[in-house]
């Protein structure tokens, strides 16, 4: 599998193939052929949008790089053996299954909705739906109009797409369509962050890609409907994000979004005024106060990437860890084969040394009732806006990775009945050994958002921690005690990060003006599987009543080191969520 992805077996010339293909009429729908698909002929798949819902997993949107008729792997004659498409249905996978990528078998959906790349999608877990916005016309094809569509699941495989009518049309219709937002989402609010609108994503643009980069976060509320977009003026130099990424974490009182990778731009961008973001500060927005924030990390951090993939999972001493998988990176002029794992609260990042292959503009999940496996679909090594103008054929068969993140390894198969994740030893021991102690916090106030109320038991096994933890009618104490006395370190490493920052700045990012595909993509997330709230007949969620939103409060005890220094603790949710996970405000991984 390494020496496939060697970046001089060039087989496929895709460059100006990806992305311009002779797709007229994307989505029309008289005249949308089936899906020649099959694993026969599996290429590569980019762009795609992938949810699970229960026991299904679905794959959506995208373009197939196919391998026609009869002719050797090796040839460049492009367009002879290998034809490239937007895969015209959506497509499920069953999840309650043991399957390998070699018997894996995809059923085809019809679809209606328009035929894009790299869509905004945000799950609406508890009626098993998911939203598709934003995104980029295939090859030749027009963008269609500002709309949002949905994708209601049935249970058993199948599904519907229909048009969400908007009741909030004011506001909706200043929106642009973007492409390469960085999104994520609570219950029941999708988010995403800038992104960028070209002659292909929006009719009333004509400026070819890499167009205008968009400023703003855009959110969705998925019961009233309503749109916002509020600015990110504070947010890195030009409140901008491209191809980046983001997470909805569990911490504070109302869970908070972070953001991170991608590139940032000034409005009117160009090909050498895009570039990546470093890792060393990432931003959080708390999506109730309004505020942002920033935090720096520590650890190995990956290379500046964009376009690689993410999903977050709870550890069980409430831990959140994220994992981002391949992306495109200017640094080091290379699509990443690599696995990184984040850490919260301790913003530490860690990488896996199992190998995987190289991978942008693919998509992850996380899959299985333990949650301990993430499933990356589809993706490029090369193409237009990739570093390299060409693609391999996937190395692996039908586009498919399971990555164990318990283990930080590549796996051969998918078991459904995998046990539960728990955090990487890496990560764990990090913790055993104190590394809280170490967290530079940029503020009092991010501190408190990670630490008042939490229940991380790691850390707080300083012989100190039985005196500190006397008067802790919260257990978020014993770590912020402990945690205490580390803020002239801030000042230094902001210095350090400042400069690093600045340095990273000048690289530029392409030489070459090799034309930019916009993308970005996400990972995701997502659901859970009861049904209720209101009417899943698509095409009627404007005339929803808004829900009250009712706090939930969860309680557990987080355990001291010794018996008796267990400590009870509750912490509110912002909204309520579905009751087999009540753990997580937010996502549901449950199946
Ligand atoms: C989608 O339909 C079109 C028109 O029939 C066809 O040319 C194309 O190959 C189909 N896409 C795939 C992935 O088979
Ligand atoms: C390839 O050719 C075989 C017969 O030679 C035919 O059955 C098959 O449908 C063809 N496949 C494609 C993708 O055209
Ligand atoms: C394809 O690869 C094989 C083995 O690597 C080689 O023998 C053959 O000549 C190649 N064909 C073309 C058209 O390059
Ligand atoms: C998973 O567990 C279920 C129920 O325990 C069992 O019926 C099924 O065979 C298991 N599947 C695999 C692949 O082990
Ligand atoms: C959000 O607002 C900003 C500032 O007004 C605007 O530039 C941007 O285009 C808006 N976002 C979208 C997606 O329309
Ligand atoms: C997928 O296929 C490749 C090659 O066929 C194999 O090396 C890899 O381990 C497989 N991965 C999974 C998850 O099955
Ligand atoms: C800290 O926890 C207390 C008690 O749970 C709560 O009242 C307070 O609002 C929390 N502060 C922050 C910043 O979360
Ligand atoms: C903590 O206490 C244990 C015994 O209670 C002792 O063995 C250990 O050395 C102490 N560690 C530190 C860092 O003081
Ligand atoms: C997590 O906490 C449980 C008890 O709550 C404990 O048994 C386990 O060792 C902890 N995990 C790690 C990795 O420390």
């Amino acid at each position: 599998m390494k020496g496939l992805c060697s970046p001089l077996v060039l087989l496929l010339a895709v460059l100006g193939r990806l992305g311009e293909g002779s797709w007229t009429d994307g989505h029309s729908l008289t005249r949308r052929g089936a899906d020649n698909s099959g694993l026969e002929s599996f290429v590569r798949h980019r762009y795609p949008t992938v949810v699970a819902f229960g026991d299904y997993l679905y794959v959506d949107g995208g373009e197939l790089l196919q391998q026609t008729n009869g002719t050797e792997t090796n040839s460049t004659q492009l367009g002879q053996s290998y034809s490239l498409s937007a895969l015209n249905s959506t497509l499920s996978l069953r999840l309650d299954e043991a399957w390998t990528n070699e018997t894996v078998k995809f059923r085809s959906i019809p679809k209606t909705a328009p035929l894009l790349d790299q869509q905004i999608y945000w799950t609406d877990t508890p009626i098993n739906t998911f939203y598709t916005w934003g995104g980029m016309a295939v090859g030749t094809a027009t963008p269609p109009a500002n709309e949002l569509w949905l994708f209601n699941a049935d249970g058993t495989g199948g599904g519907a797409w229909s048009q969400v009518p908007q009741g909030d049309f004011r506001d909706f219709s200043r929106l642009r369509r973007p492409v390469g937002s960085s999104f994520t989402q609570t219950a029941r609010v999708g988010y995403a962050l800038g992104g960028q609108v070209t002659s292909k994503t929006d009719r009333s643009i004509q400026k070819e890609d890499p167009g205008y980069a968009v400023p703003g976060l855009v959110s969705y509320d998925f019961q009233t409907g309503q749109w916002t977009n509020i600015s990110t003026a504070g947010y890195q130099g030009y409140g901008t994000n491209l191809n980046g990424q983001a997470e909805y974490v569990p911490f504070g009182p109302n869970g908070l979004l972070l953001f991170f990778g991608g590139a940032e731009a000034p409005v009117d961008a160009t090909a050498g005024s895009i570039v990546q973001l470093s890792w060393n500060m990432l931003t959080l927005y708390d999506p109730v106060t309004g505020k942002w924030y920033t935090q720096l990390t520590n650890g190995m951090r990956p290379p500046l990437v964009e376009r690689a993939c993410s999903v977050g999972v709870e550890g069980p001493n409430n831990t959140y860890e994220i994992f981002i998988y391949g992306g495109t990176s200017d640094q080091w002029g290379v699509v990443s084969s690599d696995v990184y794992v984040l850490s919260l609260p301790g913003f530490i990042f860690f990488k896996a040394d199992s190998l995987g292959t190289r991978r942008a503009d693919h998509a992850c999940v996380v899959v299985g009732k333990g949650k301990r496996q993430m499933l990356s679909y589809g993706g490029v090594d090369g193409g237009s806006g990739l570093r390299s103008t060409t693609t391999t054929p996937d190395p692996w068969r039908q586009g498919i990775g399971i990555f164990d993140m318990t283990e930080m390894k590549w796996m051969d198969s998918y078991d459904p009945n995998a046990t539960n994740y728990d955090v990487p030893a890496q990560v764990s021991s990090w913790y055993v050994e104190g590394g809280m102690n170490n967290v530079m916090w940029t503020s009092d106030e991010v501190k408190q958002l990670f630490l008042n109320g939490s229940s991380i038991t790691y850390g707080a096994t300083s012989n100190s921690s039985s005196t500190e933890n006397s008067d802790s009618s919260h257990s978020g104490r014993r770590i912020g005690g402990i945690v205490g006395g580390t803020v002239g370190g801030v000042i230094f490493i902001s210095v350090t990060c400042a400069v690093a920052f600045l340095l990273l700045r000048r690289r530029r990012r392409r030489q070459s003006a090799i034309s930019e595909e916009i993308s970005e993509y996400r990972p995701e997330p997502w659901p859970k599987d009861t049904p209720r709230l209101r009417s899943t007949t698509p095409g009627t969620m404007m005339t929803l009543e808004p829900t009250p939103i009712e706090p939930v409060e969860i309680s557990g005890t987080a355990r001291g080191e010794l018996p008796g220094e267990d400590v009870d603790w509750t912490y509110e949710l912002p909204v309520p969520t579905p009751r087999t996970r009540p753990e997580l405000p937010d996502r549901k991984y449950t199946f």
